[in-house]
């Protein structure tokens, strides 16, 4: 019996991210909230004839909170993607103004009804809002860093889809063989290459140093060219959702003892996870995206790192890099919910 609960439903990423995991029979119910038209993609959804029960969660008016506290008690694992999405010419770090409220609210009711789920932030900038919703839940004392994620996995997503294309080499071979790390915008997102032998090897003869710099800039960047693309219509949704997806199913797939392949990261708080705390002190920063093992209860139980991710010089000089615009946008996001001292 697991309770999924997407709060952000109606959205472009929400939407096919519902359809997905509607088709996963893991999943007993479906909840769909958003602040808009959550009933009518629930009752979309619910003539979709696999086991999961789709529900819709929407506020009558804007004092209305019973959808909300509907949608998430019982709740096992909660999604965020609700928010704003860029247009050109933006960054991620400028949704913060919009999207920084609207997580802390929704990670405020987690915290009130169903403070024991798995929480997983895709609103951006995740950087910012994974820091919120730690510091939202520390404020309500059910902060378990084991249980909070920022979703990382479209950027190995990315990483293995344009690596792929470089190598001209089969991408069901390349995943579980390399990963990103850091965080998520560009150049805090650090692809690691080099962590397979046989991975490693082709990408030495392969690569000319021209084309690994485009590959690393694309992975970077990735997000820039989807908005790009839709001119003003929004960002990466579908992609987004797969990615999404790819990263809930690696969850239940650990909650249901089936096996995972993936070096799936996320961002999260380094010292409250198994093998993060060492990483931390020498990183000096708290929050950063790692590949992560999941125990039965789809909980951190470890992170997958060790020396030998890092064996290049320029991926340490790009660690070095990602930990200083990650400082910053950790700061706003602590200021954010504690204010100055
Ligand atoms: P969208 O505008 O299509 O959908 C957002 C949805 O959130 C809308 O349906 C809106 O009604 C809803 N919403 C707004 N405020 C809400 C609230 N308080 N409670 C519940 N729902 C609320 O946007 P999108 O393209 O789906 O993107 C959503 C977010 O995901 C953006 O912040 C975007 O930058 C981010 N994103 C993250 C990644 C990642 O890799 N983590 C990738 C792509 C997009
Ligand atoms: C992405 O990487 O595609 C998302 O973070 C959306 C964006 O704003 O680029």
């Amino acid at each position: 019996m697991v309770k999924v609960t997407i709060a952000g439903a109606a959205g472009g990423i929400g939407q096919t991210l519902s359809l997905l995991c509607k088709l996963n029979p893991d999943i007993t119910e479906l909840s769909l909230y958003d602040i808009a038209n959550a009933e009518g993609v629930a009752v979309d959804l619910s003539h979709v004839n696999s086991p999961a029960r789709a529900t819709g969660h929407q506020p009558r008016d804007k004092s209305d909170q019973d959808a909300l506290k509907n949608s998430l008690i019982g709740s096992d694992i909660v999604i965020i993607p609700a928010g704003v999405p860029r247009k050109p010419g933006m960054t991620r770090q400028d949704l913060f103004k919009i999207n920084a409220g609207i997580v802390r609210s929704l990670v405020g009711a987690v915290a009130k009804y169903c403070p024991e789920a798995l929480l997983l932030i895709i609103s951006n900038p995740v950087n910012s809002t994974v820091v919120i919703a730690a510091e939202e839940l520390k404020k309500n004392n059910c902060f378990n860093p084991r249980k909070l994620f920022g979703v990382t996995t479209l950027d190995l997503v990315r990483a293995e889809t344009f690596l792929s294309y470089e190598l001209n080499y089969p991408v069901e071979d390349i995943r579980g063989k390399i990963t990103v790390v850091g965080g998520h915008s560009g150049d805090t997102i650090v692809p690691l290459i080099h962590i397979n032998t046989e991975i490693s090897k082709i990408v030495s003869s392969k690569l000319s140093p021209e084309r690994l710099e485009n590959f690393i800039h694309r992975v970077q960047y990735g997000g820039d060219e989807v908005v790009q693309a839709k001119s003003g219509k929004g960002s990466a949704t579908l992609s987004m959702a797969y990615a999404g997806y790819r990263f809930t199913e690696t969850i239940l797939n650990a909650i249901t003892g089936k096996e995972n392949k993936a070096l799936e990261p996320a961002y999260i708080y380094l010292p409250g996870v198994p093998g993060g705390e060492e990483l931390s002190r020498k990183l000096g920063v708290e929050y950063f995206a790692v590949p992560i093992e999941f125990d039965n209860k789809g909980e951190a139980k470890r992170i997958i790192f060790n020396n030998n991710f890092i064996s290049k010089n320029y991926e340490a000089q790009m660690i070095e890099i990602a930990k200083k615009s990650l400082t910053k946008s950790i700061v706003q996001g602590q200021l954010f919910v504690n204010g100055s001292k």
